[in-house]
């Protein structure tokens, strides 16, 4: 079983076998439009299967994971596991951990008006701190997207809940609602990434799962 403390990052490539998937899983897929999406549908679903089976030592069951109203997928059967997942293209990455768990990947590149986005979604402190930070401005709106985002998504809100409630005070910190948020940066070729947790983590890793 995965240690406490420890958050596992995986990032998750290859073309798994649409036959592991559920029956539900598979009604699913039919319904979902675009090769990156569906793509990114079997890879994370087969992933959770095969990590679920990893880190409790007995195969998945056929029905695993359920979904709260809000849109927050949870293990059905495993109280003591959480994972958080995340696409962005053709990258997808889950992070587990054994308490709740936020977790985002974006792009590294973007082009877009950060600074409307920012004044639109983020506090007045934060869309200024954007509109001066100049030729850096795309890399610091991916780094306040990546935690608010995972911020949100440990709650199990997304960012229906307001992007503007996910305080981000450091790369390490952060705040929802008066209560403390740990948060952990990662990058890798292309991507950054967040994740966030009520609990300190001890240990942060990224793997790889690769379906040949
Ligand atoms: C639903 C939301 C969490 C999805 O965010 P996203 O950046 O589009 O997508 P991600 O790949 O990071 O996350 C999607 C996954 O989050 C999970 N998720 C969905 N709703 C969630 C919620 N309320 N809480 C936690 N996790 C949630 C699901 O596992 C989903 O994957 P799935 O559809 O394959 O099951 C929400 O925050 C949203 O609508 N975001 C809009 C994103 C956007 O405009 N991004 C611009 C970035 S610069």
């Amino acid at each position: 079983m995965l240690e406490l403390g420890m958050i596992e990052v995986w990032r998750v490539r290859g073309m798994p076998d649409v036959s592991l998937l559920s029956q539900d899983e598979k009604a699913k897929l039919k319904a979902i439009s675009g090769q990156d999406t569906s793509e990114a549908f079997i890879l994370s679903r087969c992933a959770i299967r095969s990590l679920i089976a990893k880190y409790t030592r007995k195969p998945s069951e056929e029905k695993c994971i359920e979904t709260h109203p809000e849109g927050k997928p949870f293990l059905v059967n495993h109280p003591d596991l959480h994972f958080s997942l995340s696409h962005s293209g053709k990258e997808v990455a889950i992070a587990f951990s054994r308490t709740p768990i936020g977790f985002d990947v974006e792009k590294k590149e973007r082009r877009a008006d950060f600074v409307s986005i920012a004044r639109r979604f983020f506090s007045g402190a934060e869309a200024a701190q954007i509109a001066a930070a100049g030729e850096h401005a795309a890399s610091l709106f991916v780094d306040l997207w990546t935690a608010k985002e995972a911020i949100l998504k440990l709650e199990g809100s997304g960012i229906s809940g307001g992007l503007e409630r996910a305080l981000v005070w450091s790369e390490f910190e952060g705040e929802l609602d008066g209560r403390r948020v740990h948060l952990h940066r990662m990058e890798w070729p292309g991507f950054v990434a967040r994740v966030a947790s009520f609990e300190e983590p001890r240990f942060v890793r990224v793997k790889e799962l690769v379906f040949q």
